[in-house]
């Protein structure tokens, strides 16, 4: 018998008679992650499994096997350049569901740029990520986990089939909280009252989930637009608060927030105003795509 929540364990064993596990590469609130080789195709991959019972890590109120069964119905929905490809799904021995996926190289989070990193980079980045989001939403889903650690830079390239482009390749992961804004039904549920809207990092989230409303394409925009902000000015608009934990704190951001954005960007420049639509607190008022997201960033691109 195994424990796959323990990584000095790992290197002992194979999953499914065909992937052996090499380490253990990340783990989350859903899930664990290992790199594993596949022995039919001697390619490098990535497994992603649900944490065993109540490992530690592991959200209490959240089915990690529901999860991981949504993840797989929603990944097998979408193919894009810059969202994990999922390539094979499974069993193990003990009965617990895998997901195989490309393995990203290098993976390290949106935010997380060197100093010397350019404009145009940023630009471009925030780009690939409203594009994944935009084929998301195409597919009537919507991700609701948007936040850096599951937004990647990788250094694998794009696929050949796409157009080039130069630098790091965004990658959007992890569908574990995905829901759909029409076919709902057939996502299995995460718990016996349907997927929670208030789960995920405080930072990104809507100000309409802290409310209760469900999750929608709007609250992915907002929590994308936290990311944009994030990107090109270097800080969370959330975290100029400082440590306030108050509701009200997440629903209303510091009332400075935008002003900081005008003096970097000026106040009737196209970023500030990107940044006041895909943040504002009334989603009716909020940036209603994705694809608008994209077009403005490239504009803005062209501009520097
Ligand atoms: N395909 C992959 N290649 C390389 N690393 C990966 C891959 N998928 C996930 N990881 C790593 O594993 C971590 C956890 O993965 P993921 O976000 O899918 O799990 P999770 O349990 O749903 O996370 P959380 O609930 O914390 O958001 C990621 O942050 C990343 O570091
Ligand atoms: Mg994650």
């Amino acid at each position: 018998m195994y424990s796959h929540a323990l990584p000095a364990e790992s290197s002992l064993r194979v999953i499914a008679g065909r992937y052996d596990v090499l380490a253990h590469i990340g783990s989350g609130g859903m899930g664990i992650v290992h790199q594993v080789r596949d022995r039919q195709t001697d390619r490098l991959l990535a497994i992603k499994q649900p944490w065993s019972g109540n490992a530690a890590g592991s959200l209490p109120y959240v089915d990690a096997r529901a999860s991981i069964s949504r993840e797989s119905l929603a990944l097998a929905r979408l193919d894009h350049p810059h969202i994990v490809h999922l390539l094979d799904t499974g069993t193990d021995e003990l009965g617990e569901p895998f997901l195989v996926l490309e393995l990203l190289e290098k993976p390290r989070t949106i935010v997380n740029w060197p100093p010397t990193a350019s404009r145009e980079e940023r630009l471009l980045a925030l780009v690939q990520m409203f594009e994944a989001l935009a084929h998301v939403h195409s597919a009537q889903l919507v991700h609701g986990d948007v936040t850096p650690s599951n937004v990647l830079l990788c250094d694998n390239p794009v696929r050949a089939t796409f157009t080039p482009r130069s630098g790091a390749r965004v990658c959007l992961i992890d569908f574990g909280l995905v829901v759909g804004t029409e076919e709902y039904a057939t996502l299995p549920s995460l718990d016996s009252d349907g997927p929670p809207s208030l789960v995920g990092c405080a930072l990104y989230l809507a100000p309409e989930l802290i409310e209760g409303a469900p999750m929608s394409i709007s609250s992915d925009l907002y929590a994308a637009g936290m990311i944009t902000a994030e990107v090109l000015t270097g800080t969370n608009p959330r975290s100029r608060a400082g440590p306030r934990t108050t509701l009200a704190a997440l629903r209303d951001l510091p009332k400075t927030w935008i002003d900081e954005a005008a003096e970097s960007f000026g106040r009737e420049s196209r970023t500030t105003d990107l940044l006041r639509r895909l943040l504002a607190r009334d989603p009716d008022e909020r940036c209603s795509s994705a694809d608008m997201a994209v077009s403005e960033l490239e504009a803005i691109g062209r501009e520097t």
